[in-house]
Formats: C-alpha cells, sequence, structure tokens
C-alpha cells in the first residue's frame, strides 16, 4: 500500500507569517526519507497554502510520486503541462471551504471532465478524480477515461462510531467495483492514526493520501525537541 503525503499544512504554517519557513519543499525530502512513496500538493487558486514556487522546486527534487491536485480551471491545466507532476487528482474547489469538502460531481460535469483528461493525458500524464464512494460515480469516472479514482474518506473519518461501519462499506464497495472495471483506486481525507488502519486493511486499494494528520503529529512529535534546541542557545549564550 502506498502512501502519499501532502505537505500543504506546512505552508499554511509558513503562510501564516508569509514567512520562508517552514517550508513545505524541505518537509517533502524529510517525508521521502521517512518512507512517503509520494508527495501530495494541492495548488488552490487563491494560493493560501502551496505556491507556484514550492510546485516547481517540488517537480526538480521529488523522484517518487508527485501528485497535483487542482480543480479543473484551464490555469491549472496551463500548470500542469508545464510542471509535468506524475500525477493530476481533480478535485472540486470552492473558494470559503476550509478543506475539499466532497467529492467531484461526476455526474453534472462529465463532458467538461472528459474534455480536460483528454487534454492532461496528451502529455502523458494519468489522472485521477476525487470521488464520493458511489458505485454510479466510480462508473462515470471510468466512462470518461480516468485512469484513477481517489474515494473520498471523510464521511468515514467523520461519522460517529457506530455509524463507521457502514461507512466504511460504501469505501470498500467503491474500490472492488473500480477495480472491477479496470481503474486503479486509491483513498482519502480525514484519515489519522486513529481511524486509517480499517481503511487500509480494503484489499484492491493502491494507495492512500494523508496529510493533516501527519503534519498535526509532525508539529508535537518535534515540539519537545524545538524547544530544548532553542532553550540551550539561550542558556549557552548567557554563560560566560
Ligand atoms: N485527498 C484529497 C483529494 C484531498 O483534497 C486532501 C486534502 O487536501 C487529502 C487527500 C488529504 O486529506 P487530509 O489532509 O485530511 O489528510
Amino acid at each position: 500500500m502506498l502512501l502519499g503525503v501532502n505537505v500543504d499544512h506546512v505552508a499554511t504554517i509558513r503562510q501564516a507569517r508569509l514567512a520562508k519557513e517552514p517550508d513545505p519543499v524541505m518537509a517533502a525530502t524529510l517525508a521521502i526519507l521517512g518512507g512517503a512513496d509520494g508527495i501530495t500538493v494541492h495548488l488552490r487558486e487563491d494560493r493560501r497554502h502551496i505556491q507556484d514556487r514550492d510546485l516547481r522546486l517540488l517537480r526538480d527534487i521529488v523522484t517518487c510520486e508527485l501528485n497535483l491536485e487542482m480543480a479543473a480551471t484551464p490555469e491549472m491545466l496551463r500548470i500542469a503541462i508545464d510542471t509535468r507532476p506524475d500525477l493530476v487528482t481533480i478535485v472540486p474547489e470552492k473558494r470559503q471551504e476550509l478543506t475539499t469538502e466532497g467529492g467531484l460531481n461526476v455526474k453534472e460535469n462529465r463532458e467538461r471532465l472528459k474534455e480536460f483528461i483528454k487534454r492532461i493525458n496528451a502529455y502523458g500524464i494519468p489522472v485521477s478524480l476525487f470521488i464520493n464512494p458511489s458505485i454510479e460515480d466510480v462508473d462515470i469516472s471510468r466512462e470518461i477515461d480516468a485512469q484513477m479514482v481517489e474515494i473520498h474518506t471523510g464521511m468515514y473519518a467523520d461519522a460517529p462510531a457506530l455509524n463507521k461501519p457502514e461507512e466504511l462499506k460504501k469505501i470498500s464497495n467503491a474500490v472492488q467495483r473500480a477495480r472491477s472495471i479496470g481503474l486503479e483506486v486509491n483513498a482519502g481525507h480525514g484519515l489519522n492514526y486513529h481511524n486509517v488502519k480499517p481503511v487500509a486493511q480494503i484489499p484492491n486499494l493502491r494507495g492512500l493520501y494523508i496529510g493533516h494528520s501527519i503534519v498535526a503529529r509532525a508539529v508535537l512529535v518535534g515540539m519537545k525537541e524545538a524547544v530544548r534546541e532553542m532553550k540551550n542557545l539561550i542558556e549557552s549564550a548567557t554563560k560566560v
């Protein structure tokens, strides 16, 4: 099972101060050293976290899968063609949302998405569609010639304990359907250290894409060391 690490929220911390650190590019190299099979970034229209410069540098240094999450817009099409990520994942994007809220509406946008996929595929870049765990959406994704789908696990992650098995079943059914009609299939969104195991046990999944919980954990596991280093520096400066 592959793990794609989304480093968007390292950039969120940086952008809070419009500073140079922490750098998502440096975070990506450390994630790869830690065993990540791929790096994901979502270049949003409003550039609230990842910047164009991040994507350019990541393209230079990432030797495993660089997955570009993006909306199906002309601007992003041009950037994808210029940057040549290893994978493009098309996601819906709303300005006001805190994070991607739902899967793509593949039913209403099938013609537009089909054309978009064709244009990206023309440059040899495979396309994954981020969709809700719905058999119909899996079937439409195949019809419009996507190579891959990523099943949205957010409803499972947010569900109260009693409803989790039902949500998990929907994901599993969507995964099996996707494989049976020749699509590669991933899953992601809202996965964390407590809820990931049942999803990782679903047969036929290619990979999981995880961001927030890994960045959140990294901040906390690094806190003691970061404070210790600063304390030592201050103490050594005041010792004469
Ligand atoms: N997959 C997709 C398509 C996403 O949009 C996101 C969030 O950017 C993720 C996975 C990762 O979600 P999380 O940050 O909740 O792990």
